[in-house]
């Protein structure tokens, strides 16, 4: 496994390779429906992240923040409102259909929702073998099934003569997850988006995808995404996390030093809350404040209508990413040298003081779930906003 190999000075760590994907200030705007002024949800603002060979990246925030936006634009599955996304230190922007297959067959991804992303009215065998057709050229009789029979022994769905001719019906939550993982397998990815893939299952069987996904890495030196709600489990598997709030993302560093020692006010709120950050008002102490509105998201620090240490500062400017250790930043004026800057304390301890402050529900129309993991699987479009 090739790991990052210093610190970057500048508080990021660099590594010696060159990121396998990355994205460079990406930006997505959604523009709100119903509006006739140009009112747009800042789903993702100016978020940096790089995925490296072999490595986990964890992205963990509450619902809302972002998460998802961030890996359908990565699978290109959307455009970004502004900002690059680069394979290999190059522009990955794709501009044709064939272009498009190109870039899906290294990035693949696999979705929340077991259930939908695979096509109720076709087999495992069908669903696999239009992947390997697609990816992998026309395979045929003794050859075909070979490959079939690799992909299911590789995500342990054996003996794969049980598996090969059920419906996704006939399957369990975590068999299917396994066939979704096996599919985008089929293209020999050098990189997996995973959107929140155990979220879904049962308890008892999320353990078992999140080892199958480390295992994939270690063996096949796959880099992964992995968007989690649950900042707990980005601790087990994740070598990096980032933490977003409301599109931006607050603070990132090694696993283990954000959940064992979180900087910015709202990871702390996080790890608290963990597994469900959802839940943080009913943990923190009773503790009202929802997430912001997107459409129009806080001057200043996204944070601060919750944060009980906001100053006037953070009302009125964004903070950059300070370094707060080695290869560790955290989006804080805490963490600034400015006069009049926040004095951080615990957060749990005052966060009971802060008042709730309006939600601006937005409406969103999602895309057909089945079509968008199968255009993320075969670089096949099929409707609008996946080209
Ligand atoms: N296609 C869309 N059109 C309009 N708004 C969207 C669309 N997709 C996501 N959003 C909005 O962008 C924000 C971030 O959503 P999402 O990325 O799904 O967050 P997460 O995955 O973290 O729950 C939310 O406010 C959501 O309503
Ligand atoms: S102290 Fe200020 S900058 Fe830091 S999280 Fe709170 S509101 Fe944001
Ligand atoms: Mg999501």
């Amino acid at each position: 496994m090739t790991a990052p190999t210093h610190d970057r000075g500048d508080g990021a760590v660099a590594s010696a390779e060159t990121p396998v994907l990355q994205a460079v200030r990406m930006r997505k705007h959604f523009p709100v429906r119903g509006f006739r002024s140009k009112k747009v949800v800042h789903a993702v603002d100016d978020v940096d992240l790089e995925l490296y060979r072999g490595r986990v990246v964890a992205l963990v925030g509450e619902s809302g923040s972002g998460k998802s936006t961030i890996a359908r634009l990565l699978a290109q599955l959307m455009h970004v409102t502004d900002g690059q996304i680069l394979l290999h230190g190059e522009d990955a922007t794709t501009k044709s259909r064939a272009g498009f297959r190109r870039y899906v067959s290294k990035v693949q991804m696999i979705f929340q929702d077991p259930f939908a992303s695979l096509n109720p009215v076709h087999t495992v065998r069908y669903t696999l073998t239009r992947s390997v057709k697609i990816h992998r050229g026309r395979l045929r009789g003794d050859e075909l099934e070979k490959a079939l029979d690799e992909l299911l022994d590789r995500v342990n769905l054996r003996p794969t003569a049980r598996y090969i001719d059920k419906f996704p019906h006939e399957l369990s939550g975590g068999q299917r997850q396994r066939v979704a993982i096996a599919r985008a397998l089929a293209a020999n990815p050098e990189v997996l988006l995973a959107d929140e893939p155990i979220s879904m299952l049962d308890v008892s069987i999320r353990l078992g995808i999140l080892n199958l996904l480390r295992d994939l890495r270690d063996r096949l030196q796959i880099a992964i995404l992995y968007i989690t709600h649950d900042i707990a489990s980005a601790r087990y598997f994740a070598d990096r996390t980032m933490v977003m709030y409301a599109g931006r993302v607050v603070e990132s560093g090694d696993s283990e030093s954000v959940t064992q020692d979180p900087k910015h006010p709202y990871t702390q709120l996080l790890v608290r809350s963990a597994p469900d950050p959802d839940d943080l008002d009913a943990r923190a102490r009773g503790a009202r404040g929802e997430a912001p509105s997107l459409v129009t998201p806080p001057d200043g620090c996204r944070f601060n209508p919750r944060c009980p240490f906001a100053t006037e500062m953070c009302r009125v400017e964004l903070p950059p990413l300070f370094d707060v250790g080695v290869g560790r930043k955290a989006a804080c004026w805490g963490y600034s040298e400015r006069p009049g800057r926040p004095r951080l304390g615990s957060v749990l301890d005052a966060y009971g003081q802060r008042p709730p402050i309006d939600v601006n529900v937005v409406v969103r129309a999602d895309a057909d779930l089945a079509a968008a993991a199968d255009a993320a699987a075969t670089g096949t479009p099929g409707q609008e906003d996946l080209r």
